[in-house]
């Protein structure tokens, strides 16, 4: 197989930029070029902490999804706050992450190319962690073939329970994935990754909480039925922003891999939690900066942000300046407001700010955030692994 293609589209990658840029003179945010994403950086901060003192006061490590971020520099904030390791979800993410100096790296998807394989084989050396989600015979395989006698590839085993999407049910292909990768040099048998991404969003809270753990209870003995053939997992993972507080009951498990509770956003905040119709365990960090360009009826305003600008697989960006305002899309490059009745007041030229739909697909479609306090951008973040979906 001609392996040319992959080689090439690493290559770029590596050269992507992953410094931050710190802006000489702090720009307001209605002097920003829109539309921007902004990211609030001590709102993102108490996030991260947060998460970081829930998950230690409950004896649980973390291991953040960086398919949220896509950015080493938030990455490495991350791993120095404690975590395992972060998550990528894609081979493309973790070539970013490595090459930008970050070591401990979990790949959640499983691989079914040799050109794949073999680039995670080199990265497996260059890392000082990498370990790789397996769901098949095949997928071992190729590893095994791909990895030299010398490196450390750790395999999870991806176990599925009831999502339908990745990981296996079998168990006895399960204990054969095992067993594959403690003989094999070059691979190590790690533990085992469940995620229910289908429960992340079950609203209400008790609805939710009652199937993660029965989920749970399922990966719970899955987990003892290998360690009683000899496999011991020292890692078990999974989870996310909708179950932290939920999944980390459990006993059996060492990490969470939350990925949106450092930005949430509206999809998020109408799950509903513990106490409320909003879950609002952690704020709002992320904003879309769109301008106000046309006024085309009255009551209605026209914003420079359509499709290009927000991502969302079902609800609508939701204006944070303007009260009783509701969002439409309107193409592309555009998007409505349909200005409530206290909101009558000129607003051409105006910079609004929105909280995004659905933050990871969001943050996709820029390259940089512009880091902001109290109002203005102070930095510039790169947004390396933007458009890494390979
Ligand atoms: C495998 C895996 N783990 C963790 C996450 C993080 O989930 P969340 O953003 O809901 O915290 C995702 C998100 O899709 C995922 O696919």
């Amino acid at each position: 197989m001609n392996h040319t293609g992959f080689e090439l589209a690493a290559d770029l990658l590596r050269a992507r930029p992953s410094r931050p840029v710190h802006l000489e003179t702090a720009v307001p945010i209605e002097e920003l070029p829109t539309p921007a994403l902004l990211l609030d950086a001590d709102a993102l901060e108490r996030n991260l902490q947060r998460m970081q003192e829930f998950l230690v006061g409950r004896g649980k490590g973390f291991r953040p999804h960086a398919k949220t971020h896509k950015c080493p520099l938030i990455a490495a904030r991350q791993l120095d706050l404690g975590a395992a390791g972060v998550c990528a979800a894609k081979v493309s993410e973790a070539v970013v992450l490595v090459n930008a100096g970050v070591g401990k790296v979990l790949l959640t998807s499983a691989v079914m190319t040799p050109a794949k394989a073999e680039i995670l084989a080199s990265l497996s050396l260059e890392a000082e962690r990498l370990d790789v989600v397996v769901d098949s015979d095949e997928g071992l395989a190729l590893l095994a073939r791909a990895v030299s006698p010398d490196s450390d590839l750790g395999i999870l085993v991806d176990v599925d329970v009831a999502m339908g999407r990745t990981g296996t049910r079998d168990v006895e292909q399960m204990k054969a994935l095992a067993d594959a990768a403690t003989v094999t040099p070059g691979l190590r048998f790690r533990g085992v990754q469940h995620y229910a991404g289908h429960l992340m969003h079950t609203a209400p809270y008790e609805k939710r909480r009652d199937r993660s753990l029965t989920l749970w209870q399922t990966v719970a003995g899955i987990v003892e039925t290998l360690a009683a053939s000899g496999f011991h997992s020292e890692v078990v993972t999974g989870g996310g922003t909708g179950t932290y507080d939920i999944d980390s009951e459990v006993a059996c498990i060492t990490d969470l891999q939350v990925g949106s509770y450092i930005f949430m956003d509206q999809e998020y905040r109408l799950i509903g939690g513990r106490e409320g119709d909003h879950f609002d365990d952690f704020e709002i960090a992320l904003q879309v900066a769109a301008t106000a360009i046309s006024q085309p009826v009255p009551g209605v305003i026209t914003v420079d942000g359509g499709y290009k600008a927000f991502a969302s697989d079902s609800v609508s960006p939701v204006p944070l300046d303007l009260a009783d305002t509701e969002y439409r899309f309107a193409g592309d490059e555009h998007g409505v407001l349909l200005l409530g009745s206290g909101s009558q007041e000129p607003l051409l030229g105006t910079v609004q700010r929105f909280i995004t739909p659905h933050c990871d697909p969001t943050v996709n479609l820029y390259d940089y955030y512009w880091l902001c306090s109290n109002g203005f951008a102070t930095d510039m973040w790169p947004i390396t692994a933007r458009g890494c979906s390979w």
